[in-house]
């Protein structure tokens, strides 16, 4: 662990709200379980009843199992409107015994193209893991079981807008994308294996909670506020990205032939 936070354990009664597909999404457990399923007629998704600007938030979660190419479970935050910020955990199914893909995504004011995908040290579909996002005024750091996998830094002395001022709500759905999501389309999804279920424990927040205009942090913010990658800390990351990153838009000379995106030139 590279950070140490108390965070206040939320549960999935009193702070999510469950948002489409039906009996497809259900909490159990007194509200420390969620699941959401895909069948053929549709997926399922929920939402954070609250609003954040800037928190650390820690999900558990445990992928689609089995024989689930052509799925995708979606784990993200956004805000709303055209000009739009998020921060993006997505999980690609595969056939039993195949890798799944972690896919990562940042947008801000609208543009995203900045994917960042991982082959986990692990098999996600096998236990329930920890998916964390630390969102502070410096820094996007992404972590799986409080490892860093991957960090956005603020680029905006270099003309790259930053989340920083339109409030996120969390998201995440269960759907399917065999049309994309496993070797380009190529494997369908089967659906005898249906129906697909995800599972979801241990939400945690420590976060500026977003209401009518005004931050839960206006008085006092979590030490998380100011705090980066330390030097133990980015050896971690770039061994992380060194044996398991399968795709980098910073590397990828192909999409950007002429130069990469500005914040491809910051250090983590
Ligand atoms: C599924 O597994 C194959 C074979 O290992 C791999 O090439 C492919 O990228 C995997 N698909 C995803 C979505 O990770």
């Amino acid at each position: 662990m590279f950070f140490l936070f108390v965070l206040a354990s939320a549960d999935f009664i009193s702070d999510i709200n469950l948002l489409w597909g039906d009996e497809r999404a259900k909490v159990s457990e007194n509200g420390q379980l969620l699941q959401l399923s895909l069948d053929y007629t549709s997926g399922a998704g929920f939402q954070s009843k609250e609003e954040y600007l800037f928190g650390v938030i820690d999900m558990k979660i445990k992928v689609v199992p089995g024989n689930c190419a052509g799925t995708v479970t979606a784990y993200y935050l956004i805000s709303e409107g055209d000009a739009h910020d998020e921060i993006d955990f997505e999980f690609l199914g595969n056939v039993t015994g195949e890798p799944y893909t972690l896919h990562t995504n940042v947008y801000t004011q609208g543009k995203g193209d900045r994917e960042q995908q991982f082959r986990l040290w692990f098999d996600p579909r096998d236990d329930f893991h920890t998916y964390s996002i630390l969102w502070n005024p410096q820094q996007i750091l992404f972590s799986v079981d409080g490892i860093p996998i991957r960090v956005f830094r603020n680029a905006e002395g270099l003309g790259v807008p930053f989340p920083k001022s339109q409030p996120m709500r969390l998201y995440s759905s269960l759907w399917c994308a065999d049309d994309w999501a496993t070797r380009g389309g190529r494997v369908k999804i089967d659906w005898s294996n249906a129906p697909f279920m995800a599972s979801y424990q241990g939400f945690q927040t420590d976060a500026c909670v977003w209401l009518d205009g005004i931050s839960s942090c206006s008085t006092t913010k979590g030490s998380w506020w100011d705090q980066s990658l330390d030097s133990e800390g980015v050896i971690k990351l770039k061994m992380v990205q060194e044996k398991y990153m399968i795709y980098n838009y910073c590397t990828d000379f192909n999409r950007f032939p002429q130069e990469f995106p500005p914040e491809c030139a910051l250090k983590p």
